[in-house]
């Protein structure tokens, strides 16, 4: 895990099996099939990075020899809230990770202004429990500070939230940090910055076509 001096609140996952997988997303040649795969992969590792703080409880037990106490993850105490559409290629890895986590959703789409629209809010019971953000993109930061508003709206305080994002522009983390200091941000990488359309560069193109199979 690396940091950049620009921003303190984000954390640049550079395994080497992650940025692996990242390489081939960005390749134009990549399948959608494929596109989906490595998406689902690089978010199972990310996962177990973002994850490393989270609540445990405990369970009584009996193994073969003896009755304990064991740890287990808190699960009831997350939610993992995609930011639609693209976000859903992030949640079903985290899932497979925390599977009786509680899933919310945010739609939002960039109006012509690349200003975030909000289409839908679905949240679980905000009591206590953990948030975890995803959207594989954060471009302008716009769609990702509204996500963290919404949840913030609800009374979620600013140390339950985290967001994980795939690739981000330093245009975007500015953005996003300047709007909610604190809120942890965990990309596989921190590229160069945006065009003039808001596409992150050299990034992979429009995440969501990618994924979906859509133009
Ligand atoms: N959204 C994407 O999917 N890709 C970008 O490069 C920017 C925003």
């Amino acid at each position: 895990m690396r940091q950049d001096p620009r921003f303190p609140d984000l954390y640049i996952l550079d395994h080497p099996l992650i940025q692996h997988k990242l390489t081939h997303m960005r390749d134009r040649s990549t399948s959608t099939r494929t596109f989906r795969e490595l998406l689902r992969e690089i978010t199972l590792l990310m996962g177990y990075e973002i994850t490393r703080d989270l609540p445990l409880a405990t369970r009584l037990i009996d193994t073969p020899l003896q009755q304990i106490e064991a740890p287990v993850i808190a699960g009831r105490k997350l939610a993992i809230v995609p930011v639609l559409r693209a976000g859903v290629g992030m949640s079903d890895g985290l899932l497979e990770l925390i599977p009786s986590a509680r899933v919310g959703h945010v739609g939002v789409y960039r109006a012509e202004d690349h200003r975030p629209v909000e289409y839908l809010v679905k949240l679980p019971d905000v009591e206590e429990r953990v948030f975890i953000l995803c959207d594989p993109m954060v471009a302008t930061g716009y769609s990702a500070a509204h996500a963290v508003d919404v949840l913030k709206r609800r009374g979620v305080p600013t140390e339950h939230i985290m967001f994980v994002a795939l690739v981000a522009a330093p245009e975007g983390v500015e953005v996003f940090q300047r709007a909610h200091p604190g809120v942890k941000l965990f990309v596989a990488s921190l590229d160069s910055h945006l065009d003039e359309h808001a596409y992150i560069v050299p990034g992979l193109g429009d995440a969501g076509d990618r994924l979906f199979g859509t133009k």
